[in-house]
């Protein structure tokens, strides 16, 4: 897609959307100067001994072995911490992590946060990736509000700063589920409703095609 298209697409979303899609407060996290310094002092060793009771889901190296528990091995550090506290907060709610995530205090929460981000990420495996889905990823679509999902998420899914998280290796059934919920608006913690109204944009084969391509992506 042009340049310009591109440009416009991400503008809608950063300034006009937050206005016109359903209000509701979607995280309790503002990355300001002291919350990103917060974060950024998270002790991975504490993390790691807090870890041992995340192994039984996540994995004893944060690679996940279930299909619809998410990995979280080589996550941004920033990212872990807000979605913590976002299930904290019952601003994003699962029945087996809001207990989980009450019972960490801010400083553990930003200590995983730390660790799991030294961890070695899942290496890409799985299925077939179609031409559809890698041309929604690298191009988008520019008649329905689809901006490629590189610009953000980065070339190889690897995330972006603060709260854009990493994509690559990550459990397709897992992708596939928190993209229905996001287009179900039953998950509802992404600031600027990002995700929402981009997951609203999609099929359910796109989805599942996008999913199996970032469970192969390195
Ligand atoms: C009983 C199993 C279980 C345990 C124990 C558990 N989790 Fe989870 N966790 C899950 C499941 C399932 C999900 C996906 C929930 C959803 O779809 O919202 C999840 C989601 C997450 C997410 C969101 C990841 C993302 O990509 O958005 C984070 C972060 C997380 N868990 C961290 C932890 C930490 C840290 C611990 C230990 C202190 C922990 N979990 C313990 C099952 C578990
Ligand atoms: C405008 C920037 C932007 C674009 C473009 C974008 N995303 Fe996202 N994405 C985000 C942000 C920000 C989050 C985290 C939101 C939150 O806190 O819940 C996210 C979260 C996700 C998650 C949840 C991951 C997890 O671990 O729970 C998935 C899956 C995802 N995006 C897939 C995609 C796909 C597929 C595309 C392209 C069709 C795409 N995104 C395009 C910004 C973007």
């Amino acid at each position: 897609m042009g340049l310009l298209i591109m440009k416009k697409l991400l503008l809608f979303l950063a300034l006009v959307a937050p206005a016109v899609v359903q209000a509701g407060s979607s995280s309790s996290i503002a990355w300001t100067p002291e919350t990103l310094k917060f974060v950024k002092q998270g002790n991975a060793d504490k993390g790691k001994e807090l870890a041992k009771s995340c192994a039984g889901c996540h994995g004893e190296q944060g690679i996940s072995v279930m299909p619809e528990t998410p990995s979280l091995a080589g996550q941004l550090a920033t990212y872990t911490y807000k979605q913590l506290r976002d299930y904290a907060k019952d601003q994003r709610r699962n029945p087996l992590m809001t207990a989980t995530a009450q019972g960490l205090s801010e400083q553990d929460t930003a200590d995983l946060g730390a660790w799991f981000s030294t961890l070695k990420p899942a290496t890409g495996s799985g299925s077939e990736v179609t031409a559809k889905s890698k041309k929604l990823i690298e191009e988008g679509d520019g008649k329905r509000i689809v901006p490629p999902c590189f610009v953000c998420h980065g070339a190889n899914g690897q995330g972006e700063k603060m709260d854009i998280p990493a994509l690559s290796g990550q459990k397709a059934d897992y992708l596939i589920k928190t993209l229905q919920e996001y287009k179900s608006g039953q998950r509802h913690n992404d600031v600027y409703s990002r995700m929402r109204l981009i997951a609203q944009q999609l099929s359910e084969a796109e989805i599942k095609g996008l999913a199996q391509y970032y469970e192969q992506a390195k």
